[in-house]
């Protein structure tokens, strides 16, 4: 049994320490496999485009939490992505953050301080502010308990609509009356073919009048034009994106200067080195043992 990594030099330093302390074989590019037999796992952003090369591979593991960018996986390749408690904190963090900006306007203050005006609104207290969380994954629930402990009244929306930690949650059927209760609106949703898109006009016109967006799913699903027509007509009242389509995104789209839009560079997380070698030991250890393995995705559902 033995890792191949194809993945940035620096956490390569990080695995293969790791690596030789479990006592696990560990292969670091390519370049340095002498025999393709040997790969069982293959731990990589993208994976090469023939994966046939590697006739006993089992499993390719996605160094981050999104599989959006993997290509279909040959028959018997068990697919997984990095399961790592760092992940959903740093994400979690960038949820309240941008949630909190959005929430006491500091798209509007950034704008005023550009041109030194103090010029103060009111303010909403966040236990009047409504918070619609899309996606109810690791992630979803985490930022959705730190919401609710700082007072938002946080609903959360999944496919199925399974209820979780006591939090309400609305199903695939029920996205209307979910939006319509959205006065801040969290997208944390993996992209499938069902969410690529879904943000557009006909979505936005069912959240409440000047909603706020804060997104951290993928820039796919966001029809940026119906974003603009949207803050425009004051439908949307501002938003913070994450994500777009494509990263990066020109340095001459509209939205980096458009004030009522806050843009970061897709850095809501980052996997930890150690605890992506963490997780791929563990899947190499699922797997001599037989054990389900962690991360796995469901291949035909997408995420
Ligand atoms: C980042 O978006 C990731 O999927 O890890």
């Amino acid at each position: 049994m033995a890792l191949l990594f194809m993945s940035l030099a620096e956490r390569g330093a990080v695995w293969a320490r790791v690596f030789e302390q479990a006592n696990e074989r560990f292969i670091l590019g390519e370049d340095a496999v002498t025999d393709p037999a040997e790969v069982t796992h293959l731990a990589c952003w993208q994976p090469p485009a023939d994966l046939t090369v590697y006739p006993n591979l089992q499993a390719v593991i996605s160094v981050g939490a999104g599989v959006d960018q993997m290509p279909a996986m040959p028959p018997g390749v068990t697919l997984s992505r990095t399961i790592a408690p760092g992940i959903e904190e740093m994400v979690r963090d960038w949820v309240v953050m941008a949630s909190l900006m959005l929430h006491r306007d500091m798209p509007q203050y950034l704008e005023q301080a550009g041109r030194g005006e103090w010029s103060a609104k009111g303010v909403t207290l966040a236990r009047k502010r409504r918070v619609g969380i899309m996606g109810m994954g690791r992630i979803g629930r985490l930022a959705a308990a730190s919401l609710s402990a700082m007072g938002f009244n946080v609903v959360g929306y999944s496919r199925s609509g399974t209820p979780v930690d006591g939090l309400n949650v609305f199903g695939a059927d029920q996205l209307g009356d979910f939006l319509a209760q959205s006065d801040l609106l969290v997208c944390l949703l993996p992209l499938t073919p069902q969410t690529e898109g879904m943000m557009d006009a006909a979505f936005f016109a069912q959240l409440p009048q000047g909603a706020l967006l804060v997104h951290a799913g993928r820039g796919k699903q966001l029809d940026m034009a119906a974003l603009r027509t949207a803050l425009d007509a004051g439908q949307i009242g501002a938003a913070m994106l994450d994500v777009t389509e494509p990263e990066p995104l020109p340095n001459d789209h509209w939205a980096w200067s458009d004030p009522r839009v806050v843009i970061t560079p897709h850095v809501g997380s980052s996997t930890d080195h150690e605890e992506g070698a963490r997780h791929a030991l563990a899947v190499l250890a699922a797997s001599r043992s037989g054990l389900p393995i962690p991360g796995e995705v469901d291949q035909q559902r997408g995420y």
